[in-house]
């Protein structure tokens, strides 16, 4: 694997930049209309020419499809509209040979319902070892029609279904924290533990690089299952007051994880198999006991992904993310996009203001975005997160700087949020549009047959990869421009200082190497700022001013002239 200068030192997933694939919409073999792992293989090359060091591949597994495969029935198979498990193999071969590490999802906080120990449960009588798997618990009321507890599922609605017993009488509730067709699983139940150390030894043994571990947060929940607070602000309050999230509990899960995937490591050669958390915890104090040493290697930055597009809030953001990790000696993990939130060129195309800023799904009757002035921004944003210290993840399609498609007919929506909300919250199909390549095929290169799952917007053509690639101050072009130098400066490992001089609307900051220093600009005023005299611009995320400078919404890298 390739790795900068001081890689012998470093493990590399401490400053690793990390692609997230979506399978479902990333590239289509077969012409269904669905991506596929022989479709993602096919173009991995794409991403080493990025040069990125990982790739995160969104669930496979088998599934019912219920939630895009965050609904698992086997964790041991490949969903036949994936491929097969000979295909995942492939996909870890061809991504090895190009230097190119693969972390794949693990779900141990649900199950699908079709998965067997689910049909298992239901067809055994209440109180027995089947049940035990899962949280099956007696109703409320005289008839024990009424949820156990209070709990909502996070796509709307009660997070507890009534099943009909083997007798057809209304029988136990069971709790799904997302669609009904996700119970989750009994982390107190020592079969749960086994099962996924199980799971996790299946992937590692064909050779993958670690995990991206869903809802990581959410795996224990408080004893006795009592009900949560009424009102809950969670873009303020502390994350553990929900009995269903961050308790303490599930940092023995992790430190347990930790002890198995390190059995994996090869003494003196930089194979770390890695563990990173997705958890929407706050503060970021509790959301940095997850990577303690003895636990996880990452965990993803969602305050800095909610951050709006102004300066002390950005300056901020980065202060306390770096500050909250060095208490434990973790690196941080920084993200603008995923594939369930509005995608960091439409949500930055927005009015900002102070306070977090909204990551919910957009329908056409909804106010739109400026995309220009989203899409200038996008790529400043960018620019500034692949200079900061430590890791960081890309989501599929952001090089290409594709917005959100926030003009999906409601129809087309698949994502189990639309229906589960009453239509009141358009969910997630925004960001999973398919990836456009070549702008004159059908479906923009996606597929063979032009099908395609979720309907491309017009606009994807013109930003589509092959009109990007070798064009100058493409986005394309950018982002490889970004990750080339990001590596050759060490950046990742390096250290941060901020710089004054620039002005409030400026945020200036010096990274410090071991190859030396990188001044960083990003300019959110309306002032240009001129470079200074000693230094010389290494990569902008947009045209300067005539005379030189960095305009609004820019980030310029400036190294010391030779
Ligand atoms: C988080 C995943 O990223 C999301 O897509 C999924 O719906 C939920 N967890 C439930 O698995």
């Amino acid at each position: 694997m390739s790795g900068g200068p001081s890689s012998s030192q470093t493990p590399w997933w401490r400053n690793a930049v990390i692609y997230q694939v979506y399978p479902r919409s990333w590239a289509d073999a077969d012409g269904d209309g669905i991506g596929d792992l022989p479709g993602i293989t096919a173009r991995l090359d794409h991403l080493a020419a990025l040069g990125v060091d990982a790739v995160w591949l969104s669930p496979f597994y088998t599934s019912p499809q219920h939630d895009a495969g965050y609904d698992v029935a086997d964790f041991r198979d490949v969903d036949p509209i994936f491929g097969t498990l000979e295909d995942a193999d492939a996909l870890v071969a061809r991504a090895h040979d190009l230097g190119l590490r693969i972390v794949v999802d693990i779900v141990p906080n649900h199950t699908s319902n079709a998965h067997v120990w689910f049909q298992a449960a239901l067809a055994s009588p209440p109180g027995s070892p089947e049940r035990a798997r899962y949280l099956f618990r007696e109703g409320r009321g005289e008839h024990g029609d009424q949820p156990p507890n209070n709990w909502q599922s996070m796509f709307g609605g009660p997070a507890w279904t009534r099943i009909a017993e083997s007798d057809g009488t209304p029988g136990q509730w069971y709790l799904h924290l997302f669609d009904t067709s996700q119970p989750d699983l009994d982390w107190t139940n020592p079969e749960v533990h086994d099962e996924l150390d199980d799971v996790l030894r299946f992937w590692l043994d064909r050779g993958v690089d670690g995990f991206r571990i869903d809802v990581a947060h959410g795996l224990v929940k408080a004893e006795g299952l009592p009900d949560g607070p009424a009102e809950f602000d969670s873009a303020n309050e502390p994350t553990a007051l929900q009995p269903m999230f961050d308790q303490p509990g599930v940092h023995d899960v992790y430190r347990r994880w930790r002890r198995l995937v390190e059995e994996y490591g090869v003494p003196g050669e930089d194979r770390d198999r890695i563990l990173c958390a997705e958890a929407w915890v706050l503060p970021l104090e509790s959301l940095a006991k997850y990577v303690r040493p003895d636990e996880l290697h990452q965990s993803f930055n969602f305050a800095f992904l909610m951050t709006p597009w102004l300066p002390d809030d950005l300056r901020a953001s980065i202060d306390e993310g770096l500050a909250a990790v060095a208490e434990v000696g973790a690196p941080q993990t920084w993200v603008l996009s995923n594939h369930d939130v509005v995608r960091h060129a439409t949500r930055l195309g927005y009015p900002q203001q102070p306070g977090h800023l909204r990551i919910e799904g957009i329908g056409a009757d909804d106010p739109q975005p400026d995309t220009a002035l989203g899409l200038r921004r996008a790529r400043a944003a960018t620019a500034l997160m692949l200079a900061l210290p430590g890791s960081a993840y890309l989501y599929q399609g952001e090089e290409l700087g594709l917005p959100e498609a926030t003009q999906l007919p409601d129809e087309a929506r698949q994502d189990p949020t639309w229906e589960r909300s009453g239509h009141t919250s358009r969910g997630r199909d925004g960001c999973r549009v398919p990836i456009p390549w070549e702008a004159d095929l059908p479906s923009y290169g996606f597929g063979p047959s032009g099908a395609s799952w979720l309907p491309q917007p017009e606009a994807y053509r013109e930003l589509a990869a092959d009109r990007q690639d070798g064009v100058d101050g493409s986005t394309l072009e950018l982002y490889r421009a970004l990750l080339r130098l990001r590596r050759e400066r060490g950046l990742g490992r390096g250290t941060l200082t901020w710089t004054d001089g620039y002005g409030p609307d400026v945020l200036a900051l010096e990274i410090a190497s071991d190859v030396g220093p990188t001044l960083v600009l990003t300019n959110l005023g309306p002032e240009p700022v001129p470079v200074p005299d000693h230094l010389e611009v290494a990569v902008v995320s947009g045209p300067l001013t005539a005379d030189g400078a960095v305009p609004t919404d820019t980030t310029a890298w400036l190294l010391s002239g030779t």
